[in-house]
């Protein structure tokens, strides 16, 4: 084995976004493509005495690529000097187990191989994230670095060394590095235990609830099944599509109504079990379902924390809820009653770590079926899941009733999220110009029934580190709290996605049980008005409707 210096040259536009770095796996393939990205990631978190004897976690979500990706970064880390690496068996870790890894073992950072719900295949995307060693993503500061990198690169440095033995837990060494083996659900199965009241949702299942988790041939698939049915006791089969596939089995691994369709039809159905439950393609997100009943994810958020001290390892209460902006308001109206600070970040999971870090919220949220805590640094998918059980377990209600009983005491914030996605970039880039040109004109404007209160560009102070986080996506605040968001996404790979937010508040019970897009329809009328999205576009209706 020897370490070798390979020549290179910098690729344009290897910049980090919403949530790591996301390109075709085509793009991953080019000669140095994926290297020069790793050496770009261990000059900047080797510090000035490098990585020498550092530990790292290394995983991915199994798609196409993965396994090639990780004996690339296994030789390339034995070159910078690491001392040790963990790394998932079969290169598997979900994003929360890497984060949970990283903590337990003390490790400086972790890589996570993964483009989150992005489809998989040869044809498919790639990612590739770098976390902290407070198992979190890297904050901007370290994400710019990295790509700075990316942009004077003369070479990276590699083992020659051949491939290691992904399947077998076990120890072995390139070069003066060790590669530890582990097994991918062991520890994060272990801080589930500690939070959440195991007996009290094993004697729920002994009793007869049925449950159905769809792993959607993607990362949570393993944990699920060693946790809901190993731990849990539930029936063999309340866990399907529990195998991690490269291609996802051709599913589209995003839980939302739309992607998990086969979920919802079944509980929607005359044979619909009590509780259905979904998870995304590195077991991040989660969709949480009762019967005839998708719980937005904005409710979730607000209901888990109104009812969170019924879990054990959240027994002494909320130090505090951060939510993303576009995040629904129902989450800042528990954060009142409970007496406890509500944040508001912008999109991506990284803005939520310094103030966990620093004790300020015990739950997080966002719109996009991520819920989590401080338990880990990521956002949760399987976590949310069996938050949602042991809810059910201690307060012998099904989710139903948790749902309605939340809206009868705090109102309802009707919600969805427009996607109209690969769009032309340069057009949705125009709209967005346009619309923040039009900001001070918008404050006072009635449109209907609705008077602007409030019109921005979010910009967000952390409050922590005092980091300034600007242009963060359209806001639109009605003198009721409805309100109108538009932003372009951060994760796509394909031209511009542009996503519009709708929120309207309704306190009154009677009104509980309209359909969401017909209460939303005023606002998305008024969000047409102002920011002419489908002229714009070319488009006559959204990609996705959630
Ligand atoms: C999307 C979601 C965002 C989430 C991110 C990573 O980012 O909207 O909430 O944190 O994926 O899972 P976007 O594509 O909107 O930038
Ligand atoms: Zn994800």
């Amino acid at each position: 084995m020897t370490i070798q210096t390979i020549a290179t040259t910098p690729f344009a536009g290897q910049k980090p976004g919403t949530s790591g770095l996301r390109k075709k796996v085509t793009e991953f393939q080019q000669p140095g493509y994926l290297e020069n990205f790793v050496e770009a990631i261990f000059l900047t978190v080797g510090g000035p005495d490098g990585l020498a004897g550092r530990t790292l976690v290394l995983g991915g979500d199994g798609r196409y690529f993965n396994r090639q990706a990780i004996q690339t970064i296994l030789r390339m880390a034995a070159a910078h000097g690491v001392g040790k690496v963990l790394v998932g068996r079969g290169g598997i870790l979900s994003t929360p187990a890497v984060s949970c890894v990283i903590r337990k073992h003390g490790a400086h950072g972790g890589i996570v191989l993964s483009a989150s719900h992005n489809p998989g295949g040869p044809d498919g995307d790639f990612g590739i994230k770098y976390n902290i060693g407070n198992g979190g993503p890297a904050p901007e500061k370290i994400t710019d670095a990295i790509f700075a990198h990316t942009g004077t690169l003369a070479s990276y440095r590699i083992s020659d060394a051949g491939p290691v033995d992904l399947d077998a837990i076990g120890t072995m060494r390139i070069e003066e590095m060790v590669v530890e083996v582990i097994d991918p659900v062991a520890d994060y199965a272990d801080l589930m235990q500690q939070l959440f009241d195991f007996d009290a949702i094993r004697t729920l299942f002994a009793g007869g609830f049925a449950m159905r988790f769809d792993g959607m041939s993607a990362v949570s698939g393993p944990y699920a099944k060693a946790i809901i049915e190993g731990m849990l006791g539930a029936p063999a089969g309340t866990v399907v599509n529990f195998t991690p596939e490269e291609d996802f089995g051709g599913h589209h691994p995003d839980p939302n109504p739309v992607n998990a369709a086969e979920l919802v039809a079944l509980m929607d159905g005359p044979d619909a079990p009590d509780f259905g439950a979904a998870s995304d393609g590195d077991g991040d997100r989660n969709m949480i379902v009762g019967r005839k009943l998708a719980v937005s994810p904005s409710d979730s958020l607000a209901i888990l924390a109104a009812n969170a001290t019924l879990a054990p390892g959240y027994r002494a209460g909320l130090k505090g809820i951060a939510r993303s902006m576009p995040t629904s308001t129902a989450a800042d109206r528990v954060a009142a009653a409970l007496g406890v600070p509500c944040f508001e970040t912008p999109t991506g999971w990284k803005y939520f770590g310094n103030l966990l870090d620093a004790g300020m919220a015990t739950l997080c949220g966002e719109e996009s079926y991520g819920t989590g805590s401080d338990h880990i640094r990521e956002k949760d998918g399987l976590w949310a899941v069996l938050f949602w059980l042991n809810l059910q377990a201690a307060s012998g209600k099904t989710v139903n009733q948790l749902v309605q009983e939340h809206w009868t005491r705090f109102g309802r914030n009707y919600y969805s999220r427009h996607d109209y996605e690969a769009v032309d970039a340069a057009a949705a880039e125009q709209m967005m110009a346009a619309l923040r040109a039009q900001l001070p004109a918008l404050a006072g404007r009635q449109f209907g029934d609705f008077r602007v209160r409030h019109a921005d560009d979010f910009a967000y102070t952390d409050p922590v580190d005092g980091s300034l986080a600007q242009r963060q996506g359209i806001r639109i605040v009605m003198d009721d709290g409805s309100r109108i968001v538009l932003r372009l996404s951060g994760t796509g790979t394909e031209g511009a996605t542009v996503r519009l937010y709708l929120e309207r508040y309704e306190a009154d019970p009677a009104r509980h049980g309209i359909d969401t897009q017909e209460a939303l329809a005023p606002l998305i009328e008024i969000a047409e008005q102002v920011s002419q999205l489908k002229q714009r576009t070319g488009r006559r209706e959204p990609s996705v409707v959630t």
